[in-house]
C-alpha cells in the first residue's frame, strides 16, 4: 500500500493537534468500519472559525486527513467549512490509497459534528437571551 508524501508528512506532524478548552463546539465522531475515533474542537467569531484543534484514536490515514481537514477549515466562515468534503481533504492529501477511503470520512463528520454542537450551543445562548430581554 502507498502513501503519498503529504500523507506522510502529516502523519508525522500533525497539525492542530489537541484540545481547546472551553470550545465553542466539540464533535466526536466514529468510524464504524474500523471503531476509531476523533474529537475536533473549534472557535468561533463573527461566523469564522478562528481556531480548531482535534484528537484522533485512528490509523495514519486517520490522523493525516484530521490533521488536513483543520488546515482546510481554520480561518473559514462555517458555510465554506460546512462545504468541505472527505474527497476535498483526500484530493489535498494527494491521495490516499482505496481501501483506506473510508478513514477520511472522520474528518469531513468530525467538523460537521463540532459545527452542529456550536449552532445548538448558539441557539440555546440567543433563546436565554431572548427570554431575558422579554422578561426584564
Ligand atoms: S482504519 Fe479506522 S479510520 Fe482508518
Amino acid at each position: 500500500m502507498e502513501y503519498s508524501e503529504k500523507v506522510m508528512e502529516h502523519f508525522m506532524n500533525p497539525r492542530n493537534v489537541g484540545e481547546i478548552k472551553d470550545a465553542d463546539g466539540v464533535g466526536e465522531v466514529g468510524n464504524p468500519v474500523c471503531g476509531d475515533l476523533m474529537t475536533m474542537y473549534i472557535r468561533v467569531k463573527d461566523d469564522v472559525i478562528t481556531d480548531i484543534k482535534f484528537k484522533t484514536f485512528g490509523c495514519g490515514a486517520a490522523i493525516a486527513t484530521s490533521s488536513m481537514v483543520t488546515e482546510l477549515v481554520k480561518d473559514k466562515t462555517i458555510k465554506e467549512a460546512l462545504s468541505i468534503t472527505n474527497k476535498d481533504v483526500v484530493d489535498e492529501l494527494d491521495g490516499l490509497p482505496p481501501i483506506k477511503m473510508h478513514c477520511s470520512l472522520l474528518a469531513e463528520e468530525g467538523i460537521k459534528a463540532a459545527i452542529e454542537d456550536y449552532r445548538k450551543r448558539k441557539d440555546k445562548k440567543d433563546s436565554r437571551n431572548q427570554r431575558f430581554e422579554i422578561e426584564n
